[in-house]
């Protein structure tokens, strides 16, 4: 019997069964059919069954599907990991390639750890997170990610390090008060940096943990503060990267490089699994060596997959070549101007940003229900705790996105 995730498997109920995909419709085979408004985890950013990307898989598939890349190389993996080094912020050149954004977030703290080992430092191992992350579902990724269903049955095991709140006042917040922020992390900084290899965050955007948006101006200034204390700083854009908050990566809104950047779901537009976590030259000189001791000794089977790399190749030309900047700046206005109409008294806060639309609700129980309701009504959204959310691919047509947002309106109120 399948064991589906997330899920308490003695209350399952009948699932949709979906049977075909054509844009950002799912055919299920009961004949309904449903507007994807989560871009099925985030992923599938130009919707399903894309002729070019079908088109990129099948070419790939008929020279060769799959070869190991210990002590063999491809041009998929050579051409995409050029690729990402020149879309990603300057400095980020090197391309390590895993299998999913836990692993991809494995990789970058192992390689956060080991680089301050290889040029000398000893006992910088912890981590310093943000409360309300989510990195992924491995030990490690849970270590630095925020307590919650996810890990709680692990805290016996999980070795934390050092988790701080980001700042208040959203995207806009004012200097002042991003400082108050700032503060406690130099504050953090200066007491145990002998201990920290890496600061890592979900730039601008929380997405698991509530979709929580915060100033660019901490990113710029926690930048700083890593570097004058000798920690490395890592993005997590398994979520916002390709578009999501607007800028083809998060880091772009406060034009900062990171030391290590993970990417991951939209990387491969659905297709497959895949991640990369990309370093800077001074990362990667450092597991340079005359030995394996100082080499990164990581190498998932599939990574760099050919499928995968070829898949991604082409869904970075489409983002490129139909301008899919302009697409989300739309989508973001629609939200924006729906969002304004939304009077319930249930809605606690209205978060948006790129083609990310949430409404925090006054608790769980506002969204009871909601699932069946949405589906009845044509639409396939999966709240997350108390937060309703749209994150669609960005092909919608505005007609489908309004039909999306009209459902969440008429759920959020007829709440009493
Ligand atoms: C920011 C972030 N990092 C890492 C992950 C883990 O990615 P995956 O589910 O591909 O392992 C996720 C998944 O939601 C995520 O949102």
């Amino acid at each position: 019997m399948l064991w589906y995730p997330y899920t308490q498997m003695r209350q399952i109920s009948e699932l949709p069964k979906m049977v075909s995909g054509e844009g950002v419709i799912m055919h299920l085979e009961d004949g309904r059919s449903l507007i994807d408004g989560i871009s099925s985890w985030w992923a599938v950013i130009h919707g399903y069954n894309h002729p070019a990307l079908n088109a990129a898989l099948l070419t790939q598939a008929n020279k060769f599907a799959h070869v190991m890349l210990g002590g063999m190389t491809h041009n998929p993996a050579i051409d995409l990991a050029a690729k990402l080094v020149s879309i990603t912020p300057e400095g980020l050149n090197h391309v390590f390639f895993s299998d999913s954004g836990s692993i991809g977030v494995e990789v970058a703290l192992k390689m956060s750890i080991q680089y301050w080992k290889n040029i000398g430092y000893h006992g910088k191992s912890k981590i310093i997170s943000l409360r309300n992350g989510y990195h992924g579902d491995t030990f490690k990724a849970m270590e630095v990610s925020d307590d919650s269903d996810f890990t709680r049955a692990f805290s016996d095991v999980l070795r934390r390090g050092f988790i701080l709140d980001i700042p208040e006042g959203g995207f806009d917040a004012d200097a002042a008060v991003v400082k108050v922020a700032t503060d406690k992390l130099e504050a953090l900084l200066q007491r145990e940096h002998q201990n920290i290899a890496a600061f890592i965050v979900e730039p601008i955007v929380q997405c698991a943990g509530g979709f929580n948006i915060y100033s660019p101006l901490y990113l710029k200034m926690a930048r700083e503060l890593c570097t004058k204390y000798n920690v490395l700083f890592v993005f997590d854009e398994v979520a916002t990267g390709f578009g999501r908050t607007g800028k083809l990566f998060a880091a772009e809104h406060a034009d900062v490089t990171p030391d290590i950047m993970i990417l991951g779901k939209a990387l491969t537009a659905g297709y497959m699994g895949h991640a990369a976590t990309l370093a800077t030259s001074a990362v990667f000189d450092s597991f340079l060596g005359d030995n394996y001791e100082k080499a990164l000794m990581h190498g998932p089977t599939f990574m760099a997959n050919p499928l995968a790399c070829a898949v991604a190749l082409q869904s970075i030309s489409i983002i490129e070549e139909e301008r899919y900047l302009r697409k989300i700046e739309k989508i973001q206005s629609i939200i924006r101007e729906q969002f304004d109409t939304f009077t319930s008294p249930a809605i606690v806060a209205k978060r948006s940003i790129g083609a990310i639309g949430a409404l925090e609700m006054k608790d769980v129980a506002c969204l009871s229900g909601f699932r069946e309701f949405s589906q009845q009504h044509g639409v396939w959204l999966r709240p997350i705790g108390n937060v309703l959310y749209l994150m669609p691919p960005y092909i919608i047509s505005e007609k489908e996105l309004l039909t999306i947002l009209q459902v969440m309106r008429d759920w959020v109120q007829q709440i009493k």
